[in-house]
């Protein structure tokens, strides 16, 4: 890969809504922390519109940008080439264009390792068995992650279990799939807890799950960052368990693609994640100050 020219680079995050993505924030802050005359954008691109757009890439002047809902299988079909982790989950999250080609990568798994790496140094030393609850495209990312790492068996559970059985399919006989009932047998051989539903973000319940059952040197970590600490990782915390939120995978799959269109590969700092907070409406440790927006 060719090191770009930092001058008046640009690049986007594509999407449709694209309002409240808060890459622009992330990948702001960057630019401005290593002086790098780039830009970053929202660019919405309706559905109708995605493949043309994707086909006449070059048009956009842009170096490359990030794919969001619900574009991100589009993507996948259109790019010219792709990496293993994007065609292993079937999403793009990261488009590069180098010399009248258009690259995808998807940097969900890795942005989840990145987290747990800073966050929980040393976490995956053991391996052993990883409890993952829902089957959506989030846990998708995060079971390759943790196969990546040597975890096994993966456990799926979800309320749909047909959707935990597909991603069997998908990934082989390191992963089981359960519905949620069979949780309380799994809990006590688990090594670390993933949630990956929407369940325990602001608005929504929290998934009932009895953390007295995990081992004591277990890891509780949520993607949900809003709230920043979820009922979830307090339930954990207060049983004395490590925990991680789910702010640091944000922040991490976003460091592959600054660091393909802009040649610097940045650091995700307490700082970054201040001006994240702050723009979401939150103090430097997650707590609210005001009513987030969505
Ligand atoms: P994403 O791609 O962001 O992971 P998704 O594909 O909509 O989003 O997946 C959301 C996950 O949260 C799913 O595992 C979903 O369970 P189902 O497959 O049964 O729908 C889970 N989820 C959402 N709301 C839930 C609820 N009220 N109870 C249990 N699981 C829920």
């Amino acid at each position: 890969m060719s090191v770009p020219n930092v001058q008046n680079i640009r690049a986007a995050v594509i999407g449709w809504p694209i309002a409240h993505s808060r890459s622009p924030i992330v990948h702001s802050y960057w630019l401005r922390e290593y002086g790098i005359e780039g830009s970053y954008e929202r660019l919405g691109v309706p559905p109708e519109q995605i493949e043309e757009f994707l086909r006449t890439f070059e048009r956009t002047g842009l170096a490359g940008g990030n794919v969001t809902i619900p574009h991100k299988e589009v993507a996948m079909r259109m790019c010219d080439e792709v990496d293993e982790a994007a065609r292993l989950l079937g999403a793009v999250n990261t488009l590069r264009y180098e010399d009248g080609k258009l690259y995808g990568s998807n940097t969900d798994g890795i942005g989840f390792l990145g987290s747990l790496d800073a966050g929980a140094p040393g976490w995956d030393k053991a391996g052993g068995v990883a409890v993952v609850l829902g089957a959506g495209g989030a846990a998708r990312a995060i079971i390759w992650a943790l196969i990546s790492r040597g975890f096994s068996p993966i456990q799926i559970v979800n309320r749909t279990v047909e959707r935990a059985q597909d991603l069997v399919v998908r990934f082989g006989s390191g992963t089981q799939a359960h519905s949620i009932d069979v949780l309380p047998d799994l809990l006590p051989k688990a090594a670390i807890l993933v949630n990956t539903t929407s369940l325990g973000m602001n608005g929504q319940p929290s998934m009932d799950v009895d953390l007295d059952l995990l081992p004591d040197n277990a890891l509780v970590t949520d993607i949900v960052y809003v709230p920043l600490e979820t009922d979830l990782l307090a339930r954990a915390r207060k049983r004395g368990l490590r925990t991680v939120d789910g702010l640091g995978m944000l922040l991490h799959q976003a460091v592959p693609g600054f660091e393909q269109w802009f040649g610097i590969r940045p650091k995700v700092t307490d700082a970054l994640r201040a001006a994240v907070l702050a723009d979401m409406g939150f103090s430097a440790d997650g707590t609210s100050k005001k009513e987030p927006q969505a």
